[in-house]
């Protein structure tokens, strides 16, 4: 994306922001935004949508299972070999932080304490991106399905490396 481009997707941006607030827009909005925000709507909004909702039958809804795939095996590798963010153009400090910023937002691990994504992890995991993404979701999704329920102050184990 040009740097033209990438301005003009950003006021779009705080365009929207600031309509839907009813309010003028100032420069001081656009810096007022986290950059990891900013992240998210240049690189996967798109798909994603604002809330993480997506788009049934083809785009995931984040809301039922972001931070879960991090309670069962080879979910947390999952989590950055998926396509859209293995290729995103987002360096791997940047994709780091979107990835714990997302996490946290829409919805963290249930039944395990789940550590942040690393840039050294990030680096190494997106290296071996999957060219097929389903057929490890819906084994990673079953896992998930299966996983029992804690009961409330219950001592929360680590998640799975
Ligand atoms: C071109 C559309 C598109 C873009 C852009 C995109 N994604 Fe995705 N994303 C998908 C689809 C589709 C899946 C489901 C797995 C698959 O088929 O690749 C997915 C799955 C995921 C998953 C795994 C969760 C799950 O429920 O399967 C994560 C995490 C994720 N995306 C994060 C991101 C982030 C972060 C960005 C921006 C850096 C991004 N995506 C950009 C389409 C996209």
């Amino acid at each position: 994306m040009t740097a033209a481009m990438r301005a003009l997707v950003l006021s779009a941006v705080v365009l929207a922001g600031a309509a839907s607030a009813g309010q003028a827009i100032r420069p001081a909005d656009m810096a007022a935004k986290p950059r990891v925000e900013i992240d998210y709507a240049l690189h996967c909004q798109g798909c994603h949508l604002a809330d993480g909702r997506g788009m049934a039958g083809k785009v995931p809804d984040f809301r039922d299972s972001l931070g879960r795939f991090l309670e069962v095996p080879g979910g947390r590798a999952y989590l950055v070999q998926v396509p859209g963010v293995a290729t995103s153009r987002l360096d791997d400090d940047g994709t780091a932080r979107l990835l714990n910023w997302l996490i946290a937002r829409v919805g963290p691990p249930r039944t395990c304490r789940a550590a942040p994504f690393t840039t050294a992890e990030v680096a190494r995991l997106r290296r071996t991106w999957l060219r097929k993404a389903r057929p490890l979701r819906d084994g990673l999704m079953r896992q998930i399905a299966a996983q029992p329920n804690m009961a409330k102050g219950a001592k929360l184990p680590d998640c799975p490396a």
